[in-house]
């Protein structure tokens, strides 16, 4: 059955009366659907208290959903144990608590971290803040044009025998690509080298696997999946975590303290000191449980066909220069583009006094744009609650606004 647009918007306040956003910057945080906020709202108003830390009802409860929360987390990308789940703030702090925590027990100098050229600054400064520390390499598979990864690049790097991790996203937030995760992760481990995937952009959009993926590291943020901000997910396999050491040190993390040593505690708690967030996990939870009333056929299948839209509406304004791939099979979810004699920031700011909100700049990717030779883009993204009307619209208005401009 096809994606029922309206039925979606339905479960989203912002979405209600005649001024609603033309929201086009999903790809930086997601809307938040009624069902997410209701989960967190009963939270503070019914059982708020602290996890993990006392005898009470109220915090037996909100332990039992927090726990729970890991659970829906876990079934969700398939792991195969809740423990292998770690909640941190988001995205960025899961792969930094891998550089931190696994990335300087495992690696010394001389050895190799591997990125491509599509990374968020999230899944790079972490690498060369290790590489300040720990005096490692940190090199770029080669890439095309249209950000198409260039798999000899990645055979020539790996067949070094340096190479100790293959950090790579699982879907570009500037250009739309997906890399090919099955093969890059298999031709890493024939390598010896452990891989990362930062899942931030792929996770509302796609299925995710970690065990059919094989990856040994996936991140993500509960705010691009239609959940609150300040929660992000770690997926680890056990056994790295379990040898990992602690990243942050505090309350909840530990097996004992004395006056002069400390021993830690089992994962996840072992990454997870201090008060977690609480109210986040449970909302994250419940943003997981709503997507299951749309199958990801149906989800996919829609947010294809506005993406090949947005393309063809795009493609038919004048003085205007798509990046990457302009075939909709090849691009997810968000498309980026220079203007003429225009910078994306005007642009940006002109429709954004119309409640149309797109992105402008460099989207935390200034390797890639370097790659590609501009300084800056605009973006567009959508949520599977965009609708082909708003494009029309988005189009007419940018035209004026360009005409504007110019
Ligand atoms: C591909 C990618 N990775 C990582 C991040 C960082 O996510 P967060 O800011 O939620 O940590 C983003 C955010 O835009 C992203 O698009």
């Amino acid at each position: 059955m096809a994606l029922d647009v309206q039925a979606v918007r339905r479960q989203f306040s912002v979405f209600a009366g005649k001024d609603a956003p033309l929201y086009f910057d999903s790809a930086a945080t997601a809307q938040t659907p009624d069902a997410v906020i209701e989960a967190m709202d009963e939270y503070y108003r019914t059982y708020c208290a602290n996890v993990h830390r006392g005898m009470h009802a109220l915090t037996e409860r909100a332990t039992l959903r927090y726990e729970e929360a890991r659970k829906t987390v876990g079934a969700f990308i398939n792991a195969k144990y809740p423990r292998e789940i770690v909640f941190t703030k988001n995205c960025t702090e899961s792969i930094n608590l891998v550089a931190r925590a696994w990335g300087e027990q495992n690696l010394q100098a001389g050895d190799t971290v591997l990125l491509s050229p599509l990374e968020h600054h999230s899944n790079i400064v972490p690498w060369l803040q290790l590489k300040e520390r720990r005096n490692i390499a940190v090199e770029w598979m080669e890439m095309d044009d249209a950000g198409r990864l260039k798999m000899e690049s990645l055979k020539k790097i790996l067949g070094k025998g340096k190479v100790k991790l293959v950090a790579i996203t699982g879907q570009s937030n500037v250009l739309g690509v997906r890399p090919d995760l099955q093969k890059i992760i298999r031709m890493a481990h024939d390598a010896g080298a452990r891989t990362l995937v930062d899942a931030a952009q792929l996770i509302a959009h796609h299925p995710v696997d970690v065990q059919a993926l094989g990856c040994d590291f996936l991140a993500f943020s509960g705010h691009k999946l239609y959940g609150p901000t300040g929660i992000g997910v770690l997926y680890g396999k056990r056994d790295l975590l379990e040898e990992m050491p602690p990243f942050l040190g505090g309350g909840m993390m530990i097996h004992e303290v004395k006056t002069d040593r400390f021993s830690p505690g089992e994962p996840p708690q072992k990454f997870e000191a201090g008060t977690p967030p609480i109210a986040q996990a449970i909302g994250l939870a419940a943003a997981i449980e709503w997507m299951k009333q749309f199958p990801w056929k149906d989800i996919e299948t829609y947010e294809r066909s506005l993406i090949q839209k947005a393309l063809t509406l795009l493609g038919k304004v004048e003085g205007l220069t798509i990046l990457g791939p302009k075939d909709a099979d090849a691009v997810s979810c968000c498309i980026s583009f220079v203007a003429d004699g225009v910078h994306p920031h005007d642009l940006t700011d002109i429709l954004g006094q119309q409640q149309i909100a797109l992105r402008g700049g460099h989207h935390c990717t200034q390797p890639l744009h370097e790659r590609l030779n501009v300084p800056a883009t605009t973006r567009l993204s959508i949520g599977m609650y965009n609708t082909a009307e708003e494009l029309e619209t988005l189009k007419v208005e940018m035209q004026k606004a360009l005409d504007l401009l110019r």
